[in-house]
Order: C-alpha cells, then structure tokens, then sequence
C-alpha cells in the first residue's frame, strides 16, 4: 500500500476472508500493521463455516474458525472490507494504489446485529405469497364426521399430534380418506400438504379405500425362498384380485411386504393384527377362508 505522496507505508492488504485470509490478516496486525481484509462475500469466514470436520483430523470445522473470526471482528488494526471486490492494483512493492468496489448493502452493518429478520422479509428474495385456489370441499356423513372429531379430540397439541391422529383413523377406517384428512388440517390449523407428506410416507397408510381385513404375505428372501410367492399365487387365485387390490366386496385388500421380522417362521402371512407362520398354500388358504363373513 501506499500514501498518495508514495512513500511507503505500513499497511497490506489481504485478498480473502477465509481461514487463511483471517489468519494471515491477525498475524500482520498483531506484528503492527494496517490490514484491509478484502473479501467479495457479506463477510468474514469463508467456505470453512460450511464444512462439518476437516480432513484430516476431523476437527470441528466451525471450532476453528469461530475464534479467528472473532478476533479479526474485534481487531481495531484490521479494516474488514467485505463484500467488496478489488477493481484495480497500480505500484509495485510496498507502493500499491488498490481500488476497491464496495457493493451496496441493504442493511447498515454498524448496526446489524446479525438476527435474520431481514432475510426473513426479504422482497426480492421471497415469492409473493398468493392465496391457494379454492379446493372442493369434501362432505363426510354426519356418523364419520363425529368420529373423526372425536379422534381429534382425543389428542391435545399441534403438528406433533397429528402422527397418532392419523393412525387412529387408520385403525378405525383401514384408510386415511381425504376429507377426513381435511378435517383434521382445519381443526389443527395444519397446511393439508404436510399431512398428505406424512400419509403418504408410511406405507402403513393408504389413501385409497382398503378391505375390512389387511393380508399381508411377507416376500422376504427367507419367506420366499420357503415358498412365499406360491402362497402369494393361491391368495390372488381365490380372491380374483391382484396384489395391492382389494376384493369389490371390501372384505380383502391383499398385499406384499419384505421381511416382518419372524424369519424362523416363514412363511409368514398376516391378516390384520393376526400372524401365521409355517404354513403351504393349502394351509393359509383355508386360514383366509376363516375371514370370509
Ligand atoms: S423374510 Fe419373511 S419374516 Fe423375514
């Protein structure tokens, strides 16, 4: 750097504010000179603060870098420039003439404090919230109204209810209907996207009207190679339905999962909360028979 009469002057500039610009710029001003840290970000820090651990001791990125951020804030021979880019460098050592483009700021850094709100309220950064077009709005009977209400009612608290809530419905119905899951949202004042998120998370749930009794039969590798996929065969057969379908008198919904878990009885089936293992399709044949109304 230089003074306007050319003289040489005690001060650098470093180009830079990550760690090494950071620690660089601490060890000249400690040594007694001016630093003008230069960096083209919003501020001081770098990628590091982006980093979880480092290579190779796996240390704690930000623990590192926190307390040089820190000091070089506070330093009174350190002038932070940031989001500043360099324009153009004249001189030779120890006689430089730097020009800096300062770019504008929305926000008086003297005064920020660093809370967010601004982000937060950002018109340029945030979408124009709009209010959702109208969704039809599902009826249900007056007997499933009253008994969703009474689920609801039966949990206090927000979000972190709706979990039980929709597994309550799912017991009482064998599926998650939509107005029923529009209720729910209304009553809990939460945005129906998040509830079809989670219904359709769990493959426990379904959305689509299911049998009065849920068959499973577990596919896993030590069911099947036990003979899983002929019982699987037999059960389409006397059902007349395809995996994933449900009878048309709403007395089945079939269905394949991996591994439930009891190996050593395999295979295995499920019809509603009941478990069978052991069996040939003979066998589990006439235990779904025992389903039949
Ligand atoms: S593979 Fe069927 S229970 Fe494990």
């Amino acid at each position: 750097m230089s003074s306007n009469t050319g003289e040489k002057v005690g001060a650098v500039l470093v180009v830079g504010a990550g760690v090494g610009g950071m620690q660089a710029s601490l060890d000249l001003a400690e040594a007694g000179y001016k630093v003008y840290l230069v960096d083209k970000g919003p501020s001081i820090g770098g990628v590091m603060a982006q980093l979880d651990k480092t290579f190779p001791t796996n240390d704690c990125a930000m623990c590192t870098l926190a307390p040089r951020m820190v000091d070089c804030g506070g330093h009174l021979n350190i002038e932070k420039l940031t989001y500043s880019e360099i324009e153009s460098i004249e001189g030779e050592a120890g006689n430089f003439n730097v020009k800096i483009r300062k770019k504008a700021r929305s926000v008086d850094p003297d005064k920020c404090t660093g809370c967010g709100e601004c982000s937060e309220h950002c018109l340029v950064k945030n979408i124009v919230y709009l209010e959702p077009p109208a969704v039809p709005k599902i009826e249900l009977e007056a007997d499933d109204l009253s008994k969703v209400d009474e689920i609801i009612g039966r949990y206090s608290g927000g979000r972190e209810s709706l979990l039980p809530i929709l597994q309550s419905i799912n017991t009482e119905f064998n599926w998650l209907p939509e107005g029923m899951l529009r209720r729910v949202a209304e009553i809990k004042q939460i945005p129906i996207e998040h509830i079809l998120r989670l219904a359709t998370f769990y493959k426990s749930f379904s959305l689509e009207p299911r049998g009065k009794h849920i068959v499973t039969v577990c596919t896993g590798t030590a069911c099947h190679v036990k003979g899983a996929p002929r019982i699987l065969e037999r059960f389409e057969r006397d059902l007349g339905i395809q995996t994933g379908q449900t009878t048309s008198d709403m007395q089945f919904t079939l269905e394949a999962v991996r591994c439930i878990g009891c190996c050593g009885l395999s295979p295995v089936i499920t019809i509603g909360e009941d478990l069978y293992g052991k069996l040939s399709p003979a066998e589990a044949a006439k235990i779904l028979e025992r389903y039949r109304d």
